[in-house]
């Protein structure tokens, strides 16, 4: 392995980092990384907007090159290759980040490798964790996918399961959204399922009990948005029976009981939106590890939604059934980053795959 200059461009993330293939830790191995959200810009919209990322792609990335090598007291000539992810994703973010991958390849006369965005996550955990060894069972949970597949190697995937609707990270958005939460959604909507009860509101667990062990949020979704709805309609009638009692009495911030009938907060929204999740991802996760083939050395957990603690807790204990570790990356190799793009580059360089400078961007690539 080697030095490699890793670039990350595929959604709303800005990244670069130079990371030593060679490293026993993971100290060791990020030599330096800087990342650039763009979640400012995107707020207003209540989503990444494909444009304006790939205009901020454009104006930030030359810039933060320049600075990570400089933070690793390096130039361009020390690297070995420069790795840079090809898709999938929004295709005028990709585009920027693997044009100037291969400008600077071009410049240096280093070879390029282009990753698979997917392979990132799917690799990120031996990043973190030296000990990490092939086979391992990997559950892939972000914004724009939810699969199970078995890593047997570097390009050496089995796919166990998809998403047939939504991905986990989208159904996460998705109630941020509903209960008014911001953008970027999943976050928050874990810190406010702290406050609440899992168990107040009735919500559907797509798929649990199938055999077969895929997703599905798309119900989950629609059933959130009717948990809200009826909450709406019953702080409604309880402010107009209120104001009818005593008219002094204006928007309380905890909803109270009327006549018996419960009502809920938001916060219990979140909490009984993310346990059903969770329910429906460590259901599907067990059948996969029944039907994996044997020898996996550990349940892995990757992409951004590995980020979420109570995942993380639920599948602990999943992975301890099995007698099995659970590795799971520190949240922030979870999300989108530029250490897990080089890492990538690092495992692909080491058995000898490089790319030719025309290798085209791809919005869909499925691993
Ligand atoms: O991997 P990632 O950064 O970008 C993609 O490749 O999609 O994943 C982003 C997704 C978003 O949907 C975000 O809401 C979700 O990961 N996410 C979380 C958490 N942190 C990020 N979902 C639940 N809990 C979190 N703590
Ligand atoms: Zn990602």
């Amino acid at each position: 392995m080697a030095l490699i200059l890793g670039i990350e461009s595929s959604c709303d993330e800005t990244a670069a980092a130079v990371i030593d293939g060679n490293g026993t830790t993971l100290a060791a191995r990020i030599v330096a990384q800087r990342i650039a959200s763009q979640d400012e810009a995107h707020r207003p919209y209540g989503g990444v907007v494909p444009e304006i990322a790939a205009r901020a792609h454009v104006e930030v990335l030359g810039p933060m090159v320049e600075a990570v090598l400089a933070d690793a007291g390096m130039t361009l000539d020390d690297v070995d290759a420069i790795a840079a992810t090809a898709g999938p994703g929004l295709i005028g973010g990709v585009m920027v980040g693997l044009v100037t991958a291969k400008a600077l390849a071009m410049a240096a006369d280093k070879p390029l490798v282009a990753v698979n965005h997917l392979e990132g996550h799917a690799l990120s955990p031996r990043l973190a964790d030296p000990s990490l060894q092939y086979p391992y069972l990997l559950l892939l949970v972000s914004g724009g996918h939810c699969q199970i597949l078995e890593v047997a190697g570097v390009g050496q995937y089995r796919r166990l399961a998809t998403t047939i609707d939504d991905a986990l990270g989208e159904a996460f958005d998705k109630t941020a959204k509903i209960l008014g939460l911001g953008y970027p959604g999943g976050p928050a909507v874990e810190r406010l399922a702290r406050e609440g009860n899992p168990k107040a509101v009735p919500l559907p667990r797509p798929l649990v009990g199938s055999g077969e062990p895929h997703f599905s949020f798309a119900g989950l979704k629609s059933a959130v948005m009717r948990a809200k709805d009826a909450q709406r309609t019953f702080l409604r009638q309880a402010q107009d029976e209120r104001s009818e009692a005593n008219p002094e009495t204006q928007n309380p911030a905890r909803p109270e009981p009327v006549e018996g009938r419960q009502p809920y907060s938001d916060a219990d929204i979140a909490a009984s939106f993310q346990q059903a999740a969770l329910d429906c991802v460590i259901d599907r996760t067990r059948i996969a590890l029944a039907t994996a083939a044997p020898g996996m050395t550990a349940l892995v957990v990757a992409g951004g939604v590995a980020a979420n603690a109570a995942l993380r807790g639920a599948l602990e204990a999943l992975a301890a059934e099995h007698g099995l570790p659970l590795v799971a990356p520190p949240p922030k190799l979870c999300t989108d980053n530029a250490a897990m793009i080089g890492w990538a580059g690092a495992e692909r360089f080491a058995l000898g795959y490089t790319d030719p400078l025309d290798v085209a961007a791809r919005p869909r690539w499925p691993l």
